[in-house]
């Protein structure tokens, strides 16, 4: 929504001078000041702007603020310079309405400052596009390259316009810019050749040294050096804040944007340059014979490289600057010139020269920018204009310059008083007249073709004869005397004869802005502005083609006899051409004023704003303003403003605005005579009664802010309180959320760990009933497999290998067995062979053993088998001799290998026992020699020894006599030693019949044979107890008579090899046996 704000709103002072009350000049500078201090440059007369220069650049010409005025109705925004461009602007291109644009004010004004902030606000604006933004582009750039010709440092304005300006900018019906014509008015040429003290040449002169290149100033001719160039003013010439080279860059840029050729751009320069160069000619006097001097150019370097540049010949030239022709009556005279005169000559053609330049300039950049299309423009022209001069001295410049003003100032005040009047007629409200100074009167003492001022200066300048300024000053005297504006010392009105403030060479003209002192010196000489034609020919005759085209009187061919016409007779007309177009359009003025003289920021001299605000008029400007009705409004934003001043139209209106103005004002009881209404808009004829309004409305504002502050904080407040019950929920269903999300989260995983608890227990149950299923699996399968190995083994164990193994394994067991018993066959019969092979597997061990065993039995069986019955006895024998005497005696080891012969008598075959042969009555189981020991001395005495079944017998070996013959039954026992002897006695039973012989102790070297064959006697018979062998190493023996011990013991080696016998006392035999 649009907010609709209004003028009035936040003012510092008042905003449009019409509502300041009371009105005079001082309250005027008051608000101008006021306003001023609070950076608020820009104030109304109604649509009029007062723009104050403020020094420095404030931040309100920004993008944005572009956007704020655009579109706005003029008062709805503080003042601005934006709000009347765009009112223009808007009526321009809404109500095709063409503009102008006046703006004056005096030197360093901001004039040219508005104008371009008109122009760039219009460019921001309107319509865009590639070909628009080029013409916008090209019109915003004319500036630079204009300023750069036309302005210059002044002691007033370092960038001053030292020539009038006037653009129309053309417009197609949608508004957007198509081109312009740019209007040109006298450049003040006099500063080409001399500045006053403290001020510049044009700005280009310095930009070109500044800012060219070496290549181009060489090019040129031309020295860095400033100094160097008798027109460039020394004192001044850097100026605080300006960059010259940098400038030059810009305008070389400028010319190129507006469509400058290059070489256009190159003569324009080498023009400049020539100025410079004819600056520095300087002239010398020469005498002549007649007596007059003659000048001569004095040294001819400057000459000689001007005229090199500009392509003309040096001696034409030369000559030109000593001689003159003067034609009169069809006659050509030539005059020497003196050396001023030479020097007026070249600074006159300094001064055509560069101000025919600046016009040239000026074609050139409209034939750029001119509009293409030849359908209907809209127009809006902006006119910059030098203001209102009063110098102390003031000459014609001034004179003409002022006389623009006056007639500005008549067309303002045309202009706006028929604006008003046409509003009124407009608006049906009565016309009142007003009552307002017309400087008509003014204009016409200076412009009257009869006896206007300018008439008679050109009327002296035309005329023959001796021509002064006194001589005009002399005419106006006379002819002006009546004037009431017009005064002089020497005036035929007596009244000013003693005025002292006015000198004798001076006239004064009370202007509508206040009254000016011109001094005529110089009037007559400005305002023939002559060149000498030997001059303007010698720059025809350049081969400069720019050149030749400025100067186009100096074509020869075209010798025109007729003055050219007068600077007064040219701003004239020039003048009336630019009123007559301004008067067709709509005006809009903008007033500058500068605060003080100084150039700078925030100061704000009150005389010299009260002298500007006098002379520009302002003051009266508001009266006429003000005469009928200070302040109207449409109805609309009348009440829109007004409507809480009254409850029938507060809050909204429904019904015409009028009819509610109306109502409003009727119940705030505003007196009839203070407003009218008109068609559209509501009269006020006092601005009181508008600040009334003003009052009331700002009061019920603060009603209406407290009520809306009211509303406000209560729907703030409930908006607050919505806002913290919203929150609470959420934050409630939040935190309801997030407990219940963590309950639900513990029940989870508490959840989580039962059912994993719950899984694991189940899955292990499951995991043990599978393992228990696959275990039962593999023992099915495991029983089915070795069942069925079983059933098809049995089925098919014939086929099977594992039989060809057992094959192979009995088989190799055989053949293992086979060879183990073929090994053991080696072994021989002998039952004393105690070898046996060794065994040649460990799992034979046992049967190896038992083999051996078994073999060996066998052995001894094969051997037993093969005994005859003898030799089976002497084996029994043998046996029992083993079982009698084994380990018991020690002679035993010795007999075992002696066999038993029994007979070793041979008792049969030897004849010498044939009688004792015969006397045994049984066979002879062993005879044998044996000693039967003596008790006495223990010496034994051979006998012979027999043995039958029945009993023994001894006999004696030489005779064969039977000594003893003793029955076995008899026989109770048999003792030996233990030892190697062949002791032993035969013990008888006591009682027995042979028992008192005694017993016998005998000694044999076959003694194991007998006791054997006794002992095997008394086994084999049947009838009789078994004889005891006792195996004793002391025993007792019956003798005859008594019981003799036998005692055996070990002796030494001296009894021999045999035992030997000695009786130790009576009861004691002792027998010693060999050691062994
Ligand atoms: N609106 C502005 N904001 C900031 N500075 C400004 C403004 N207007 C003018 N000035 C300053 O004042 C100086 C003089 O302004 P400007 O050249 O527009 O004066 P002028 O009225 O054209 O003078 P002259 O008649 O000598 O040409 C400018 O160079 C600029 O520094
Ligand atoms: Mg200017």
């Amino acid at each position: 929504m649009e907010v609709k704000t209004s003028l009035l709103d936040n003012m510092i002072g008042v905003g449009d001078m019409v509502l300041l009350e009371p009105l005079n000049e001082d309250s005027f500078i008051m608000n101008l000041r006021n306003r001023f201090d609070h950076n608020e440059i820009y104030t109304y007369i109604g649509s009029v702007v007062i723009s104050m220069n403020p020094y420095r650049s404030l931040p309100i010409y920004t993008p944005q603020k572009v956007e704020e005025y655009r579109n706005r109705n003029f008062y709805e925004l503080s003042p601005h310079i934006y709000a009347l461009a765009d009112e223009a602007y808007r009526s321009l291109r809404d109500q095709d309405k063409d503009q102008c644009i006046l703006i004056t004010g005096e030197s360093g004004a901001g004039k040219t400052e508005a104008s371009k902030l008109v122009m760039s606000y219009v460019a921001a604006v309107c319509g865009k596009g590639q070909e628009v933004n080029k013409v916008k582009e090209q019109l915003l750039q004319s500036n630079p390259v204009l300023e750069a010709f036309g302005n210059a440092k002044t002691m007033r304005n370092d960038n001053s316009s030292r020539f009038g300006k006037y653009m129309d900018i053309e417009f197609d019906f949608k508004g957007d810019p198509l081109g312009g014509v740019i209007s040109n008015y006298l450049l003040e040429k006099s500063r080409v050749c001399k500045q006053p003290r403290g001020e510049r040449n044009f700005h280009i002169f310095y930009q070109l040294l500044s800012g060219a290149s070496d290549d181009t100033l060489m090019k040129l001719k031309l020295d860095r050096d400033f100094s160097k160039y008798n027109y460039l003013s020394l004192d001044s010439a850097n100026v605080n804040g300006l960059d010259d080279a940098a400038s030059f860059r810009t305008v070389r840029n400028a010319m190129q944007i507006v469509g400058f050729m290059e070489a256009e751009v190159q003569s324009v320069l080498e023009l400049v340059a020539a100025v410079l160069k004819l600056g520095n000619i300087e002239f010398k006097p020469e005498s002549r014979v007649n007596g007059f001097d003659e000048s001569r150019v004095k040294d001819k370097n400057d000459l000689k490289e001007m005229c090199e540049l500009l392509g003309i010949e040096q001696s034409v030239l030369e000559r030109a600057f000593s001689y003159r022709t003067v034609e009169a009556k069809m006659e050509k005279m030539s005059t020497t010139l003196n050396v001023a005169q030479a020097y007026y000559a070249r600074d006159a053609l300094a001064k055509n020269l560069y101000s025919r330049l600046f016009s040239w300039l000026v074609t050139r950049i409209n034939e750029s920018i001119k509009a293409q299309a030849k359908t209907r423009h809209k127009v809006m022209g902006v006119l910059d204009i030098y203001g209102f001069e009063i110098f102390e001295d003031n000459s014609f410049e001034q004179f003409i310059i002022n006389y623009c003003n006056e007639k500005l100032q008549q067309i303002f005040i045309e202009l706006t008083l028929r604006e008003e009047q046409e509003e009124y007629i407009r608006e049906d409200i009565e016309w009142t007249n007003i009552e307002y100074f017309n400087n008509a009167v003014i204009c016409d003492l200076i412009e009257n073709n009869q006896n206007g001022i300018l008439a008679m200066l050109d009327e002296e300048c035309l005329r023959p004869g001796t021509v002064t300024d006194d001589t005009f000053l002399d005419k106006l005297n006379t002819i002006c005397a009546e004037h009431q504006h017009f005064e002089s010392r020497l005036n035929k009105n007596s009244k000013f004869l003693t005025d002292h403030s006015l000198p004798h060479s001076c006239f004064r003209i009370q202007h509508y802005a206040g009254k000016v002192l011109y001094r005529v010196e110089g009037f007559v000489d400005k305002n023939n502005d002559l060149l000498y034609r030997d001059l303007s020919q010698a720059m025809y005759k350049a081969t400069h083609s720019l050149m030749r085209q400025l100067f186009p009187e100096g074509n020869p061919a075209k010798v025109n006899l007729k003055r050219p016409p007068t600077a007064g007779f040219q701003f004239k007309a020039s003048v009336g051409v630019l009123m007559k177009n301004l008067q067709t359009k709509n005006p809009n003025y903008i007033r500058c004023i500068k605060p003080n003289d100084k150039k700078v920021a925030h100061i704000f001299t009150d005389s010299l704003v009260c002298h500007q605000v006098r002379y520009l008029g302002l003051v009266e400007n508001v009266r006429v303003r003000r005469a009928g009705y200070a302040f109207r409004q449409p109805y609309e934003s009348c009440l829109e403003r007004y409507k809480m001043l009254c409850k029938k139209t507060w809050p909204q209106w429904r019904g015409p605005a009028r009819d509610g103005v109306e109502v409003l004002l009727t119940d705030c009881s505003v007196p009839t005579e203070e407003f009218a209404y008109g068609r559209s808009k509501i009269f006020i004829r006092n601005p009181r009664t508008l600040f009334t309004l003003e009052e009331r409305r700002g009061a019920c504002l603060e009603d209406l802010a407290t009520l809306i502050q009211k509303i406000y904080r209560g729907w703030k407040s409930r908006t607050h309180f919505l806002l913290l019950k919203k929150s609470q929920v959420v934050v409630a269903a939040w935190y309801r959320r997030y407990a219940q999300q963590n309950k639900y989260q513990k029940i989870k995983s508490a959840t989580l760990v039962m059912q994993s608890f719950i899984r694991g227990w189940k899955a292990r149950n499951i995991l043990r009933q599978l393992k228990y299923e696959k275990r039962c699996k593999e023992a099915v399968t495991t029983i089915a497999a070795y069942w069925h190995g079983t059933q098809v083994r049995r089925e098919y164990r014939k086929f099977f290998r594992a039989n060809a193994g057992k094959k192979i394994y009995d088989f190799t067991i055989q053949r293992i067995m086979q060879k183990y018993f073929l090994g053991l066959k080696t072994t021989t019969m002998s039952p004393m062979d105690n070898t046996w092979p060794a065994k040649p597997y460990g799992f034979l061990e046992g049967a190896h053993t038992q083999l051996r065993r078994i073999f060996h039995l066998w052995r001894c069986k094969k051997y037993r088998g093969q005994f005859t019955e003898e030799k089976k006895a002497v084996y029994e024998e043998k046996l029992e001799a083993s079982e009698i005497f084994k380990d018991k005696k020690a002679l035993y080891p010795s007999s075992v290998s002696q066999p038993f012969k029994g007979d070793y008598l041979e008792i049969q075959k030897n004849p010498k026992y044939q009688k004792l042969n015969s006397a045994m009555e049984e066979k002879v189981l062993l005879a044998d020699l044996v000693n039967k020991i003596n008790r006495a001395n223990g010496k034994g005495s051979p006998r012979l020894f027999l043995l039958t079944k029945s009993n023994f017998v001894l006999a004696d070996q030489k005779t064969g006599q039977v000594k003893a013959s003793v029955p076995l039954p008899d026989l109770a026992s048999v003792s030996v030693s233990t030892q190697s002897d062949g002791f032993f006695a035969l013990k008888l039973k006591e009682g027995s019949a042979s028992a008192s012989k005694g017993d016998f102790l005998l000694s044999s070297e076959h003694l194991i044979e007998i006791i054997t064959k006794l002992h095997r006697i008394g086994t084999t018979a049947a009838d009789r107890d078994q004889i005891n062998i006792d195996i004793s190493d002391e025993f007792l023996v019956q003798f005859k008579q008594d019981k003799v011990c036998v005692k055996f013991i070990q002796g030494g080696p001296k009894n021999g090899n045999s035992a030997a016998c000695k009786r130790k006392n009576n009861r004691l035999l002792e027998v010693s046996v060999p050691s062994p």
